[in-house]
């Protein structure tokens, strides 16, 4: 599991801290289990303790080397995300479909040619549909309902957008927006993982909104959906 913005731990017993050394850096997961489950958790902190680590500089293949590494097979990945529809309103939970990226300086791939090779990665659907049936049976089973087939832009960061931006994904075909998903999606397909982002939307986006969009806001506002997140992912992992 990588635990985005609001989801920085989780309730896992038997707890264990682990320093993974990999070719991009080392990386710090813990390791543990959810109560009446056998089967072991690997979880991430994306942006690190205390959320210490921006987004354009999360060292996405280092997290994702290490995740392989482990030997984890599914992902389940957490994301604030910023409204650019109607259909998606704050404190509801989303399950992301497509992307537009808009980022500009991040590594997006493990095969840089010379040794490591050449791939061009399929991207026709990009997050995992298996995990994702498991999400939704979770969402039914415990009642939280979930928003569906979202087209999420990825943006550099770490600044939020301008009213224009906004207006232009949403011309594109934009339905929420955030910071992280690109190049994690990316990089999980190239290593054969199969990827979900549960999306948490926090915010209406910039000029959507009628006030200025702070960090803040993105943190409180995370309280009630991430609780939610958190209760239908441990429902995922049961089932
Ligand atoms: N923009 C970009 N990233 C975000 C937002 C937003 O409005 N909300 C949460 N993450």
């Amino acid at each position: 599991m990588i635990g985005g913005t609001g989801l920085e731990t989780v309730a896992l017993l038997d707890l264990r801290t682990e320093s993974i050394p990999t070719p991009y850096g080392k990386v710090t997961v813990e390791i543990g289990r959810f109560k009446a489950h056998d089967e072991p958790i690997v979880f991430m902190s994306r942006h690190g303790k205390g959320h210490t680590v921006p987004p354009h500089l999360v060292n996405y293949r280092a997290n994702i080397w290490a995740l392989k590494e482990l030997g984890v097979r599914k992902i389940i990945a957490t994301a604030a995300v910023g409204s650019l529809s109607t259909r998606l309103q704050l404190g509801d939970i989303v399950l992301l479909d497509q992307f537009l990226d808009f980022t500009k300086s991040r590594p997006q791939t493990f095969y840089e040619g010379g040794g490591q090779g050449v791939l061009h990665v399929d991207m026709t659907e990009p997050y995992c549909r298996s995990v994702q049936a498991v999400i939704r049976e979770a969402g039914e089973s415990i009642g939280v309902p979930l928003q569906d087939g979202a087209t999420y832009v990825c943006t550099e960061g770490p600044r939020f957008e301008t009213p224009a931006e906004i207006r232009m994904y949403q011309i594109l075909g934009g339905e929420c927006v955030g910071m992280t998903s690109v190049p994690e999606v990316v990089l999980a397909r190239e290593c054969g993982m199969c990827y979900a982002t549960i999306g948490m939307v926090t915010n209406e986006a910039a000029g959507i909104a009628d006030h200025p969009l702070t960090h803040q806001e993105v943190v409180e506002s995370l309280q009630a959906a991430g609780n939610k997140a958190a209760g239908l992912i441990q429902e995922t992992f049961r089932i």
